[in-house]
């Protein structure tokens, strides 16, 4: 039987190549996404991906999404928590809001879905979570001390849950993409950008296929001995 597979955020950027990544892989994928409708739409006509709309960064829309994919689709056994957004500022700058929302959507979202994901996982004993942190949540970075909180703390997050999973068959690992080609990167304002890629020794952004190859991998079968893991695929910026 194919897995059913979530992807939250995954019809656009990284989210849209994983999602394709695990379809390429035999799942059967869910594409969540927030707001962008037109981009879900076409996500759907172009890659046969069933999107799912809901608010990761809310609890009871995460268990009625979950529910409704396991619904239309089969008992969920993968989920990739992915959605996040940035709201950069320095501290200075920075509203209560710019950090609640980023700690809301890209920690409490990991919360959220593992949540509703993991006791379906605990009974058929077969569990893959992947959650994509990021190079900031490692190395933090200027301007972004709600985003790299919240990616560190899926770090803690990852680490944590696996312990739980493990004895049940249901690993959790993280990756922790390094500044990738997509809309969001492409926000910084290029003059900050340039100095960002010029520390990139393989000295380009990433793609998002190349963080896609590596969810994959985790998601797979092979995979079950690869659990509390942290895959840094960031062109050498960082060695954690
Ligand atoms: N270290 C030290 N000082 C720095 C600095 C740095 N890295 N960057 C800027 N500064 C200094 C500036 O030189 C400036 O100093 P002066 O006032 O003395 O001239 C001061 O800080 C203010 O800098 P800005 O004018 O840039 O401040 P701003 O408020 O206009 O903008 C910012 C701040 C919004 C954070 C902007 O610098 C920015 O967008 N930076 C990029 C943040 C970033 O990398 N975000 C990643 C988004 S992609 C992503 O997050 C995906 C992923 O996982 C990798």
């Amino acid at each position: 039987m194919a897995r059913v597979a979530i992807v939250t955020g995954g019809t656009r950027g990284i989210g849209e190549a994983i999602s394709l990544a695990l379809k390429d892989a035999g799942m059967i994928v869910a594409a969540n996404y927030a707001g962008n409708e037109e981009k879900a739409k076409a996500f759907t006509e172009r890659t046969g991906i069933a999107s799912y709309k809901w608010d990761v960064g809310d609890y009871d829309a995460c268990h009625e999404g979950v529910a409704k994919v396991a619904a239309e689709l089969g008992p969920v056994d993968v989920v990739v928590n992915n959605a996040g957004i940035t709201r950069d500022g320095t501290i200075l700058k920075m509203s209560r809001d710019m950090w609640e929302d980023v700690i809301r959507i890209n920690l409490g979202g990991c919360f959220n879905m593992a949540h509703a994901v993991f006791p379906g996982m605990r009974d058929r004993k077969w569990g893959r979570i992947v959650n994509i942190g990021s190079i900031n949540g490692q190395a933090g970075q200027y301007g972004q001390v709600n985003y790299a909180a919240a990616k560190s703390g899926i770090h803690g997050f990852t680490k944590a849950l696996s312990q739980e999973g493990a004895r049940f068959g249901v690993t959790v690992n993280a990756i922790a993409p390094g500044y990738i080609d997509t809309d969001m990167v492409a926000a910084v304002p290029p003059e900050v950008l340039e100095k960002i890629v010029a520390k990139i020794p393989v000295g380009r952004l990433g793609q998002a296929h190349e963080i896609a190859r590596g969810v994959a991998f985790l998601c797979s079968d092979e995979a079950g001995f690869v659990t509390g893991s942290t895959l840094s695929i960031n062109g050498g910026q960082h060695m954690y």
